[in-house]
């Protein structure tokens, strides 16, 4: 199973408009994959009981077993916000457990943001949060900077593509 997950609970993010184009491309390629966007988070990722094993709220432990469980490879598409990825997803991967969720799986990243970095920096802060949890990050990753001229309503510009297909074939074969 692959999944791509859209890093920001921003309404109307264009990590969101990105996310689902770049995962049309990833059905043509893969049968087995899923979506999660945070936009569709519980509140009760907020709840103080989700850090403890055995209290951690129904919601969240749905998560932890539709999305996380049966993911191998994850493709984490995710905004700049002040320099680094979104705190929410962080918070997501802190209320999972690491050995269920994370340990062992492999995960390819994708820096979204309206400015000139495209995210390097955030992509370099969750590679090494990544690899802390055991989770092999592909070495290709891929910075979107200038993110609101890179697509149109359904489809990345050409060199987009090009470069999303690239990383798309490198995650299938990791
Ligand atoms: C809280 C917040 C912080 C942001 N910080 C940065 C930043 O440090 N650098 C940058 O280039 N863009 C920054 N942005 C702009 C985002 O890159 C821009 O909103 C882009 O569309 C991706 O975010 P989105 O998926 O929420 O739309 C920030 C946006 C928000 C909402």
């Amino acid at each position: 199973m692959i999944t791509l997950i859209s890093g920001t609970n921003r309404p109307n993010s264009l990590t969101s408009k990105f996310s689902k184009i770049y995962y049309g491309m990833l059905q043509k390629q893969y049968s087995a994959t899923k979506y999660f966007d945070l936009e569709s988070l519980p509140v009760e990722v907020l709840h103080t009981d989700v850090y403890e094993k055995g209290k951690k709220p129904d919601a969240i432990l749905e998560i932890q077993q539709e999305i996380f469980l049966p993911t191998e490879k994850f493709i984490f598409v995710f905004p700049e916000y002040n320099g680094s990825f979104p705190g929410i997803l962080k918070l997501l991967i802190d209320v999972m457990d690491s050995r269920i969720a994370f340990s062992g799986k492999k995960a390819a990243l994708i820096g979204i943001s309206t400015g000139r970095a495209g995210n390097l920096r955030g992509m370099d802060h969750l590679a090494a949060v990544m690899n802390h949890m055991n989770v092999h990050v592909l070495p290709f990753l891929l910075p979107i900077s200038g993110v609101q001229h890179e697509m149109d309503q359904n489809t990345f510009k050409e060199t987009t593509e090009k470069l999303v297909n690239n990383q798309l074939s490198q995650i299938i074969a990791f």
